[in-house]
């Protein structure tokens, strides 16, 4: 798949899109992402991107003319257009899988005030914000987007199945791990996963998915339609 994103801010994903499973996605050809300074398309000559906001009010707004030249170059027959902001669709495992079945992703990341609401209301195809809190500008939240939505790229994880037990699968919170040594200073592990009882130990950790996500986020059990586990 192709993503482009679009920020004032590049430098802040070099390291990110370098990196560890990112970067392997990247110089395997699963993913082909460019990351654009929406700078480069600012129309005047002091490179400014933003301005008062009309009415009056504290901060900058992102103004229109560079948005709609940068977008109307970057995009493409197909190309669906996401701009990340607070008050956005949330995002969700189910939002981003979604996601990651288009071809061509433009992900616009606003800053300051946000952007003119023209740009908004004809450039874009889905808003997304990461959570109800804000942040400085959207381009973290484009790297969480983009992290979150790789992960169901056919061939990302590598195992495939890491992607069927974890949190949020079923509306449940993941169950807990553990690894070697069986006794850590005193600490042992739960008998029951020495036991080789494939049975016993999967319906262990439905439980503690169970107990986990009603102590932590009875909100998931409370807003599904469905029950818990199905
Ligand atoms: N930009 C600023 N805050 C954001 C948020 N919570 N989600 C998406 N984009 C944002």
């Amino acid at each position: 798949m192709k993503i482009d994103v679009l920020t004032l801010f590049p430098q802040m994903l070099d390291g990110f899109l370098s990196e560890s499973m990112m970067g392997r996605a990247r110089s395997s050809g699963l993913v082909d992402l460019h990351v654009h300074n929406l700078r480069d398309w600012s129309t005047n000559k002091h490179n400014t991107v933003d301005d008062r906001p009309f009415g009056g009010g504290a901060g900058m707004v992102l103004t229109p003319e560079p948005l709609f030249g940068a977008i109307e170059e970057l995009q493409a027959e197909g190309t669906h257009r996401v701009y990340m902001a607070p008050d956005g669709e949330p995002l969700s495992p189910v939002l981003a899988e979604d996601l990651s079945q288009k071809k061509h992703l433009l992900i616009l990341s606003g800053h300051y005030e946000g952007i003119d609401e023209r740009a908004r209301q004809n450039l874009i195809d889905q808003e997304v914000s990461i959570g109800d809190y804000v942040l400085t500008n959207g381009t973290l939240a484009a790297a969480v987007l983009i992290d979150c939505l790789c992960r169901f790229l056919p061939g990302f994880l590598g195992e495939e199945k890491s992607l069927t037990n974890e949190s949020f699968q079923d509306n449940l919170l993941d169950f807990p791990q553990f690894t070697r040594p069986a006794d850590f200073r005193n600490m042992p592990i739960p008998e029951v996963l020495l036991s080789g009882n494939h049975a016993k130990i999967e319906a262990w950790r439905q439980r503690q998915r169970e107990e986990r996500t009603r102590k932590r986020r009875p909100d998931l059990i409370e807003n599904s339609q469905d029950e818990p586990g199905n």
